[in-house]
């Protein structure tokens, strides 16, 4: 199948980057937004990290004014109707999800394949809605998008081979690596990183240790390039722990069960490095252990 048109929904932290990538390997981008600030935000990135890559000489100026060129942004998500595939990476909950799909289905060409860049939501049950299941999948990039290599492809139940090919397809073209997963929750990245980070957490409350030797553990003694505590920290705690509830329900089993100190944490409104405090406060200069 040929994609040329892709549709992407949500110009946030991972709608940014996925236009910003598919826009450099040649794709016509139609990014889409129910907020007119954060299409505009969106491009100003994405035009400021297409620079970056020009100055590093990772890419040449015209590379840079063609992949700005293929890029069209629209608040109207029906005009999505006319693309090849669409990639969804709207806010992480499932009910805006679904009026997404819902106000899109009856727009699109019928050989129009539909995903979701979700984190955690079933995609059988998303595909399961549509009146498409076997052209829905997961695409799940990582975050920040135009530096990770992997991107997790997720069969839902009912996706079928030609489905799966063309993202594949699609994948290979940007340049990265497709994981294949099966669905089941947080799939493969997520599902073995973040009870790693769990136990971190765990490991700081029993006080095994404090953050600065846990995370200097993790580093120098296991070679991860961050500590896990550090990496809660960028990912966001707030998500950490959200997918500690999906595997911890999901699977019913204890052993994802989420540290209370975790929870404490989110409570207290401390996210991490978009609040400037977590583990670490990041208010002054340096960043400083909170524990
Ligand atoms: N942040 C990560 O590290 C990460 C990594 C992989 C996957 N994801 C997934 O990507 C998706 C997006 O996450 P994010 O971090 O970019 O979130 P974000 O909050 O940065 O961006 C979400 C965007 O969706 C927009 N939006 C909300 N409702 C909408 C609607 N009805 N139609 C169109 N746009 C709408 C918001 O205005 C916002 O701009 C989520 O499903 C998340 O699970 C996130």
């Amino acid at each position: 199948m040929d994609i040329t048109r892709i549709g992407v929904v949500g110009a946030g932290q991972m709608g940014n980057g996925i236009a910003h990538v598919l826009a450099l390997a040649g794709y016509d981008v139609l990014l889409n937004d129910v907020s007119q600030e954060a299409l505009d935000k969106a491009v100003a990135l994405i035009d400021r990290n297409l620079d970056r890559q020009v100055s590093r000489e990772k890419i040449s100026a015209e590379d840079k004014a063609a992949a700005m060129a293929r890029i069209k942004t629209t608040m109207t998500l029906t005009d999505l109707g006319k693309t090849d595939l669409v990639i969804e990476a709207a806010t992480e909950r499932e009910e805006i999800k679904q009026k997404i799909f819902d106000a899109l289905l009856p727009h699109l060409e019928p050989h129009t394949i539909l995903t979701s860049n979700t984190s955690s939501i079933s995609i059988t049950r998303l595909a399961s809605r549509t009146d498409r299941p076997e052209k829905f999948m997961g695409f799940h990039f990582m975050n920040p998008v135009p530096l990770m290599q992997l991107v997790e492809l997720i069969r839902g139940i009912a996706t079928d081979a030609e489905t799966y090919d063309a993202c594949l397809g699609v994948v290979e073209r940007l340049g990265k690596t497709a994981a294949s997963a099966e669905d089941f929750p947080a799939f493969i990245v997520n599902r073995i990183l973040m009870p790693m980070i769990n136990e971190a957490v765990y490991t700081l409350y029993e006080g095994v240790g404090n953050v600065n030797s846990i995370d200097q553990s993790m580093k120098l003694g296991a070679n991860h390039p961050m500590g896990p505590l550090e990496l809660a920290d960028f990912i966001g705690l707030d998500t950490c722990l959200a997918i500690m509830n999906v595997l911890h329900d999901g699977l019913a089993d204890t052993k994802y069960r989420p540290c209370p100190l975790l929870t404490k944490y989110v409570e207290a409104g401390w996210l991490g490095r978009k609040t400037k405090r977590g583990f670490y406060d990041y208010r002054g200069e340096t960043p400083v252990p909170t524990r």
